[in-house]
């Protein structure tokens, strides 16, 4: 017997959008209609109706979708279901306000079937992914809670206690970053981006720590710096696909909003504090802020200059500059590895530290090495 069909919860009053979408969606699933808010609500609420997703229409009789959206926020039913706002017209604020309102993705219409099915899946598996990511998290401090709880009773020294407590966060830690990297890879176009950052990432701390006693970078803070790269560009998971995937010149204003993927990110750092370490959150969080800025006070968001930028930030930053150019873009090529590494010495790229540039050129075998082990298999 096959695999039963998982249900989409569509909410839309237009007769061709319910056409459209359940053209492109009814071979995977099975299609829940709700014409107004109303039934929307009564939908989600129904809980034999096993929810995959919900699409909803921006343009709702008897109910705003920011009333339907806070509602959803409410239910325990909807904390793993995406929700995807289909729109005909959306401006910059409205579309801002969806998002920090729980929106996965946003999609304009009239779109494209593939296009459907793709957000639809892609948002799908981001919820499932942070779905098991809460689950390893409760599980691990269930073990590190039962590691101490084994000690009280005298059995283990508390030294052995916290050390294990200590290792079940750092491999859940490890784990998280790894995972929720690989969530943001989805919003770049290179499947091992997010790998290449790491290991480059590393290999310039381990020269700094070598060759610039003076940068007061601990040894002891490598890993977590290395692991807290891979969460450069989570902010990119709350932009609309419109926007990243955009093959076209962006508009000032879309500009803007992918240049908020530094804050947003930090924001959802903020939501996800618990899970982390104090270092591991002080990390992440000062990578995902500033990994944008340059040395010369040209970068985003703050225009922080020098050594004002966060010295974890000042080597991802590089690190990252150099990979972006051998991704593959909508808009570009990958370029090749002596190219991009001329681009990066020259400047092309905005000013970083000179300390780390120079650990940068110290490290160009290394770099290529990296970049060959970790090439992406259709580059
Ligand atoms: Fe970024």
């Amino acid at each position: 017997m096959g695999e039963s069909k998982r249900f989409i919860l569509l909410s839309t009053c237009s007769f061709k959008l319910l056409s459209d979408v359940s053209k492109a969606l009814s071979d995977e699933y099975e299609i829940v209609k709700a014409i107004d808010g109303a039934q929307t609500i009564r939908a989600i609420s129904d809980k034999s109706i096993n929810l995959a997703c919900a699409i909803i229409d921006l343009n709702q009789p008897n109910m705003n979708v920011f009333q339907i959206l806070s509602l959803m926020k409410k239910s325990s039913v909807m904390k793993y279901i995406p929700v995807i706002i289909m729109a005909e017209t959306l401006d910059d604020e409205n579309a801002e306000k969806c998002l920090e309102d729980g929106a996965a993705d946003i999609i304009m219409t009239p779109v494209a079937a593939a296009k459907i099915r793709f957000s639809v899946s892609r948002c799908i598996q981001n919820k499932m992914y942070i779905k098991e990511l809460e689950e390893k998290a409760s599980s691990s401090n269930e073990k590190a809670g039962t590691k101490s709880g084994d000690e009280s009773e005298g059995s283990k020294s508390v030294g052995d206690s916290e050390q294990a407590k200590q290792e079940a966060i750092s491999e859940l830690e490890h784990e998280f970053a790894n995972m929720l990297g690989t969530l943001a890879e989805f919003r770049n176009f290179s499947k091992n981006h997010i790998k290449r950052v790491r290991e480059i990432t590393k290999s310039l701390c381990e020269t700094l720590v070598s060759f610039f006693p003076d940068s007061n970078l601990l040894k002891e803070d490598i890993e977590y710096i290395a692991d807290a790269s891979c969460y450069h560009d989570v902010g990119k998971l709350l932009i609309p696909d419109d926007i990243i995937l955009k093959p076209l010149k962006l508009t000032p204003a879309e500009f803007d909003m992918i240049k908020s993927h530094t804050t947003k990110g930090c924001e959802m750092l903020d939501n996800l504090k618990e899970f982390q370490s104090e270092k591991m959150f002080h990390y992440s969080w000062e990578i995902c802020r500033y990994h944008h800025e340059r040395y010369d006070g040209k970068g985003y968001p703050e225009k922080l200059q020098g050594e004002n930028i966060p010295l974890s930030a000042q080597i991802v930053s590089i690190a990252d500059a150099f990979d972006a150019l051998m991704t593959n873009t909508t808009y570009r090529k990958a370029i090749e590895f002596e190219k991009a590494y001329s681009m990066i010495m020259d400047g092309e790229c905005g000013m970083f530290s000179p300390r780390i540039t120079q650990c940068f050129k110290m490290n160009k075998d290394k770099i290529e090495e990296i970049s060959r082990k970790y090439a992406d298999p259709y580059a």
